[in-house]
Protein backbone atom coordinates (compact mmCIF):
# COMPACT_ATOMS: atom_id res chain seq x y z
CA UNK A 1 0.00 0.00 0.00
CA UNK A 2 1.60 3.55 -0.98
CA UNK A 3 0.85 6.01 1.54
CA UNK A 4 -0.77 9.35 0.36
CA UNK A 5 -0.43 13.15 2.15
CA UNK A 6 -2.62 15.84 2.46
CA UNK A 7 -2.10 18.73 4.37
CA UNK A 8 -5.19 21.17 4.96
CA UNK A 9 -4.21 24.86 4.93
CA UNK A 10 -7.87 26.17 5.96
CA UNK A 11 -8.93 28.19 8.74
CA UNK A 12 -9.33 32.39 8.92
CA UNK A 13 -6.73 32.40 10.88
CA UNK A 14 -8.41 34.79 12.64
CA UNK A 15 -6.19 34.89 15.30
CA UNK A 16 -3.49 36.27 13.58
CA UNK A 17 -5.91 39.19 12.18
CA UNK A 18 -4.80 41.52 10.39
CA UNK A 19 -1.49 39.54 9.39
CA UNK A 20 -4.14 36.92 7.82
CA UNK A 21 -6.32 39.67 6.21
CA UNK A 22 -4.89 38.50 2.85
CA UNK A 23 -2.20 36.30 3.06
CA UNK A 24 -3.18 33.26 4.77
CA UNK A 25 -1.57 31.83 7.48
CA UNK A 26 -0.19 29.10 6.09
CA UNK A 27 2.11 31.38 3.77
CA UNK A 28 3.03 33.39 6.36
CA UNK A 29 6.93 33.48 7.66
CA UNK A 30 8.15 31.27 9.95
CA UNK A 31 11.76 32.63 9.88
CA UNK A 32 13.02 32.03 6.67
CA UNK A 33 9.87 30.22 4.76
CA UNK A 34 6.52 29.93 4.37
CA UNK A 35 5.00 28.35 6.85
CA UNK A 36 3.75 25.58 4.69
CA UNK A 37 6.82 24.51 4.08
CA UNK A 38 7.10 23.06 7.11
CA UNK A 39 4.00 20.51 7.38
CA UNK A 40 5.23 19.86 3.47
CA UNK A 41 8.89 18.69 4.12
CA UNK A 42 7.06 16.48 7.39
CA UNK A 43 5.57 14.31 4.87
CA UNK A 44 8.39 14.56 2.29
CA UNK A 45 10.78 13.31 5.23
CA UNK A 46 8.40 10.21 6.14
CA UNK A 47 8.86 9.58 2.06
CA UNK A 48 5.46 11.05 0.75
CA UNK A 49 5.71 11.81 -2.72
CA UNK A 50 1.95 12.18 -3.57
CA UNK A 51 0.39 15.15 -1.87
CA UNK A 52 -2.90 16.65 -1.88
CA UNK A 53 -2.99 20.54 -0.73
CA UNK A 54 -6.85 21.56 0.40
CA UNK A 55 -6.96 25.35 1.25
CA UNK A 56 -10.09 28.02 0.72
CA UNK A 57 -11.23 28.70 -2.29
CA UNK A 58 -9.18 32.93 -2.15
CA UNK A 59 -5.62 30.71 -1.04
CA UNK A 60 -5.17 27.67 -2.82
CA UNK A 61 -3.98 29.75 -6.22
CA UNK A 62 -1.84 31.35 -3.90
CA UNK A 63 -0.44 28.00 -2.36
CA UNK A 64 -0.17 26.33 -6.03
CA UNK A 65 1.51 29.76 -7.45
CA UNK A 66 4.19 29.00 -4.60
CA UNK A 67 4.62 25.29 -4.95
CA UNK A 68 4.04 24.43 -8.08
CA UNK A 69 3.09 20.61 -9.42
CA UNK A 70 5.67 19.49 -7.41
CA UNK A 71 7.48 17.95 -10.27
CA UNK A 72 10.83 19.95 -9.55
CA UNK A 73 10.94 17.93 -6.13
CA UNK A 74 10.19 14.64 -7.85
CA UNK A 75 6.40 14.87 -6.00
CA UNK A 76 3.55 15.05 -7.39
CA UNK A 77 1.57 17.90 -5.89
CA UNK A 78 -2.16 18.27 -6.43
CA UNK A 79 -4.80 21.03 -4.94
CA UNK A 80 -8.47 21.21 -3.65
CA UNK A 81 -10.78 23.59 -2.59
CA UNK A 82 -12.84 23.55 1.05
CA UNK A 83 -15.09 25.92 -0.09
CA UNK A 84 -16.47 26.15 3.79
CA UNK A 85 -14.94 25.37 7.05
CA UNK A 86 -16.55 22.57 7.95
CA UNK A 87 -14.06 20.79 9.60
CA UNK A 88 -10.71 18.60 9.14
CA UNK A 89 -11.96 15.28 8.60
CA UNK A 90 -13.46 16.79 5.36
CA UNK A 91 -10.66 16.82 3.91
CA UNK A 92 -10.71 12.72 3.04
CA UNK A 93 -14.06 13.26 1.56
CA UNK A 94 -12.74 16.37 -0.75
CA UNK A 95 -9.52 13.76 -1.13
CA UNK A 96 -11.31 10.96 -1.51
CA UNK A 97 -10.75 10.41 -5.51
CA UNK A 98 -6.93 11.55 -4.50
CA UNK A 99 -6.65 8.82 -1.58
CA UNK A 100 -7.95 6.14 -4.08
CA UNK A 101 -6.87 2.67 -2.85
CA UNK A 102 -4.17 4.06 -0.34
CA UNK A 103 -3.33 5.01 3.13
CA UNK A 104 -3.62 8.65 4.14
CA UNK A 105 -1.56 11.02 6.43
CA UNK A 106 -3.37 14.41 7.12
CA UNK A 107 -1.16 17.38 8.28
CA UNK A 108 -2.47 20.66 9.27
CA UNK A 109 -0.62 23.19 7.05
CA UNK A 110 0.17 25.44 11.05
CA UNK A 111 1.99 22.21 12.35
CA UNK A 112 5.76 22.30 12.88
CA UNK A 113 7.90 19.37 13.99
CA UNK A 114 11.24 19.49 14.28
CA UNK A 115 13.63 16.57 15.80
CA UNK A 116 14.05 13.19 14.69
CA UNK A 117 10.82 11.96 13.14
CA UNK A 118 11.16 8.20 13.46
CA UNK A 119 8.19 8.18 15.42
CA UNK A 120 6.22 9.42 11.71
CA UNK A 121 8.18 6.62 10.08
CA UNK A 122 7.27 3.95 12.44
CA UNK A 123 3.87 4.99 12.32
CA UNK A 124 3.79 4.90 8.55
CA UNK A 125 5.40 1.63 8.83
CA UNK A 126 1.93 -0.29 10.03
CA UNK A 127 0.15 -1.22 7.28
CA UNK A 128 -3.45 -1.05 8.89
CA UNK A 129 -5.01 0.66 11.30
CA UNK A 130 -4.97 4.72 12.64
CA UNK A 131 -1.78 6.17 14.80
CA UNK A 132 -2.05 9.52 16.47
CA UNK A 133 0.72 11.04 18.60
CA UNK A 134 0.50 12.51 22.16
CA UNK A 135 2.55 15.71 23.04
CA UNK A 136 2.82 16.84 26.74
CA UNK A 137 1.61 20.34 27.02
CA UNK A 138 0.68 22.81 29.62
CA UNK A 139 -2.55 23.71 28.01
CA UNK A 140 -4.17 21.02 27.08
CA UNK A 141 -7.70 22.04 27.02
CA UNK A 142 -7.48 23.90 24.09
CA UNK A 143 -6.15 20.48 21.88
CA UNK A 144 -7.63 16.65 21.32
CA UNK A 145 -6.38 15.44 24.16
CA UNK A 146 -5.72 11.55 24.15
CA UNK A 147 -5.45 9.64 27.34
CA UNK A 148 -3.66 5.93 27.32
CA UNK A 149 -2.62 3.58 29.39
CA UNK A 150 1.16 1.96 30.42
CA UNK A 151 1.24 0.27 27.28
CA UNK A 152 -0.07 3.30 25.50
CA UNK A 153 -3.39 1.63 24.99
CA UNK A 154 -5.85 4.90 24.16
CA UNK A 155 -7.98 5.47 26.74
CA UNK A 156 -9.87 8.30 26.01
CA UNK A 157 -10.04 10.77 23.22
CA UNK A 158 -11.67 14.18 23.49
CA UNK A 159 -11.95 17.04 21.75
CA UNK A 160 -10.49 20.19 23.66
CA UNK A 161 -11.97 19.31 27.13
CA UNK A 162 -12.80 21.56 29.59
CA UNK A 163 -11.18 19.21 32.37
CA UNK A 164 -8.46 17.05 29.89
CA UNK A 165 -7.93 13.87 31.47
CA UNK A 166 -4.17 13.88 30.67
CA UNK A 167 -1.81 16.37 29.44
CA UNK A 168 -0.73 15.30 26.04
CA UNK A 169 -2.30 16.95 23.46
CA UNK A 170 -2.70 15.63 19.40
CA UNK A 171 -0.67 17.29 17.04
CA UNK A 172 -2.00 17.98 13.74
CA UNK A 173 -0.17 14.87 12.41
CA UNK A 174 -2.75 11.71 11.59
CA UNK A 175 -1.55 8.65 9.43
CA UNK A 176 -4.69 6.16 8.39
CA UNK A 177 -5.03 3.54 6.49
CA UNK A 178 -7.36 3.10 3.45
CA UNK A 179 -10.50 2.98 5.59
CA UNK A 180 -10.35 6.76 6.10
CA UNK A 181 -13.09 7.52 3.68
CA UNK A 182 -15.25 4.59 4.99
CA UNK A 183 -14.69 5.67 8.40
CA UNK A 184 -15.52 9.26 7.79
CA UNK A 185 -18.34 9.38 6.27
CA UNK A 186 -19.53 7.29 9.26
CA UNK A 187 -19.27 10.52 11.20
CA UNK A 188 -21.71 12.77 12.03
CA UNK A 189 -20.83 16.86 11.82
CA UNK A 190 -20.70 18.17 15.28
CA UNK A 191 -22.93 20.67 16.90
CA UNK A 192 -20.83 23.21 15.56
CA UNK A 193 -21.42 21.91 11.87
CA UNK A 194 -17.95 20.86 11.32
CA UNK A 195 -16.60 17.01 10.41
CA UNK A 196 -14.32 16.82 13.74
CA UNK A 197 -10.68 15.19 13.11
CA UNK A 198 -11.42 14.03 16.63
CA UNK A 199 -14.92 12.14 16.24
CA UNK A 200 -13.08 9.82 12.70
CA UNK A 201 -10.41 9.11 15.32
CA UNK A 202 -13.09 7.79 17.98
CA UNK A 203 -14.00 5.55 14.74
CA UNK A 204 -10.74 3.94 14.67
CA UNK A 205 -10.66 3.77 18.86
CA UNK A 206 -14.06 1.82 18.88
CA UNK A 207 -13.02 -0.86 15.97
CA UNK A 208 -9.87 -1.27 18.77
CA UNK A 209 -7.72 0.22 15.51
CA UNK A 210 -6.48 3.16 17.06
CA UNK A 211 -2.77 3.23 18.50
CA UNK A 212 -1.00 6.42 20.13
CA UNK A 213 2.55 7.35 19.81
CA UNK A 214 3.60 9.19 22.81
CA UNK A 215 5.96 12.15 21.73
CA UNK A 216 8.89 12.88 24.24
CA UNK A 217 11.64 14.98 24.76
CA UNK A 218 13.70 15.69 21.59
CA UNK A 219 10.90 16.36 19.17
CA UNK A 220 9.52 20.42 19.10
CA UNK A 221 6.24 20.42 18.05
CA UNK A 222 5.17 24.68 17.46
CA UNK A 223 2.20 25.87 17.12
CA UNK A 224 2.24 28.98 15.43
CA UNK A 225 -1.46 30.47 15.39
CA UNK A 226 -1.38 33.67 17.66
CA UNK A 227 1.31 36.49 16.90
CA UNK A 228 3.36 35.34 20.02
CA UNK A 229 3.80 32.00 19.00
CA UNK A 230 4.39 32.85 15.05
CA UNK A 231 7.34 34.86 16.47
CA UNK A 232 8.50 32.12 19.00
CA UNK A 233 8.43 29.76 16.36
CA UNK A 234 10.52 31.89 13.71
CA UNK A 235 13.08 32.06 16.73
CA UNK A 236 13.36 28.68 17.45
CA UNK A 237 13.57 27.97 13.54
CA UNK A 238 16.45 31.05 13.21
CA UNK A 239 18.20 29.96 16.58
CA UNK A 240 18.49 25.68 15.19
CA UNK A 241 19.72 27.47 11.53
CA UNK A 242 22.26 29.93 12.93
CA UNK A 243 23.80 27.41 15.37
CA UNK A 244 23.94 24.22 12.99
CA UNK A 245 24.53 25.79 9.20
CA UNK A 246 21.75 24.02 8.16
CA UNK A 247 17.85 24.87 7.60
CA UNK A 248 15.02 23.21 8.65
CA UNK A 249 12.50 22.30 6.14
CA UNK A 250 14.35 23.19 3.33
CA UNK A 251 12.01 21.32 0.78
CA UNK A 252 14.94 20.78 -2.55
CA UNK A 253 17.14 19.66 0.32
CA UNK A 254 14.94 17.50 1.64
CA UNK A 255 13.88 16.20 -1.87
CA UNK A 256 17.23 15.50 -2.83
CA UNK A 257 18.33 13.62 1.03
CA UNK A 258 15.12 11.45 0.39
CA UNK A 259 16.05 10.83 -3.22
CA UNK A 260 12.95 12.26 -4.85
CA UNK A 261 15.24 14.10 -7.30
CA UNK A 262 18.86 12.82 -8.06
CA UNK A 263 21.84 15.08 -8.74
CA UNK A 264 20.84 16.21 -12.39
CA UNK A 265 17.26 17.02 -10.99
CA UNK A 266 19.13 19.12 -8.06
CA UNK A 267 21.40 20.83 -10.24
CA UNK A 268 18.57 22.01 -11.93
CA UNK A 269 16.98 23.20 -8.96
CA UNK A 270 19.95 24.95 -8.22
CA UNK A 271 20.11 27.24 -11.35
CA UNK A 272 16.40 27.81 -11.35
CA UNK A 273 17.18 29.58 -7.72
CA UNK A 274 16.61 33.21 -8.31
CA UNK A 275 17.82 33.85 -4.88
CA UNK A 276 21.58 33.88 -4.33
CA UNK A 277 21.34 33.10 -0.89
CA UNK A 278 19.31 30.29 -0.59
CA UNK A 279 21.28 29.05 -3.92
CA UNK A 280 24.36 29.15 -1.71
CA UNK A 281 22.58 27.26 0.78
CA UNK A 282 21.87 24.59 -1.68
CA UNK A 283 25.03 24.88 -3.59
CA UNK A 284 26.75 23.61 -0.15
CA UNK A 285 24.24 20.60 0.30
CA UNK A 286 25.38 19.45 -2.79
CA UNK A 287 28.74 19.92 -2.26
CA UNK A 288 28.85 17.87 1.21
CA UNK A 289 27.38 15.09 -0.46
CA UNK A 290 29.57 14.75 -3.40
CA UNK A 291 32.43 15.36 -1.22
CA UNK A 292 30.94 12.43 1.01
C1 LIG B 1 -7.19 20.95 15.66
C2 LIG B 1 -7.80 19.64 16.16
C3 LIG B 1 -7.23 19.27 17.54
C4 LIG B 1 -5.71 19.22 17.45
C5 LIG B 1 -5.15 20.53 16.87
C6 LIG B 1 -3.66 20.41 16.58
O1 LIG B 1 -7.61 22.01 16.47
O2 LIG B 1 -9.22 19.77 16.23
O3 LIG B 1 -7.73 18.02 17.95
O4 LIG B 1 -5.18 18.96 18.72
O5 LIG B 1 -5.78 20.87 15.61
O6 LIG B 1 -3.11 21.58 16.03
P1 LIG B 1 -7.68 23.53 15.89
O7 LIG B 1 -6.26 23.97 15.74
O8 LIG B 1 -8.38 23.46 14.59
O9 LIG B 1 -8.41 24.29 16.95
Amino acid sequence: MKRKGIILAGGAGTRLYPLTDVACKQLLPVYDKPMIYYPLSTLMLGGIEDVLIISTPKDTPMIEQLLGDGSRLGMNIEYAVQPEPKGIAQAFLIGEKFIGDDGCTLILGDNIFHGKLDFFRKALSRPEGACIFGYPVRDPERFGVIQFDGDYKVVSLEEKPKEPKSNFAVPGLYVYDNNIVEYTKQVQPSPRGELEITDVNLEYFKKGELRCEPLGRGIAWLDSGTPRSLLEASNYIATVEHQQSYKVACIEEVAFNMDFIDQAGFEKVISDTRSPDYRDYLEMVLKERIEG
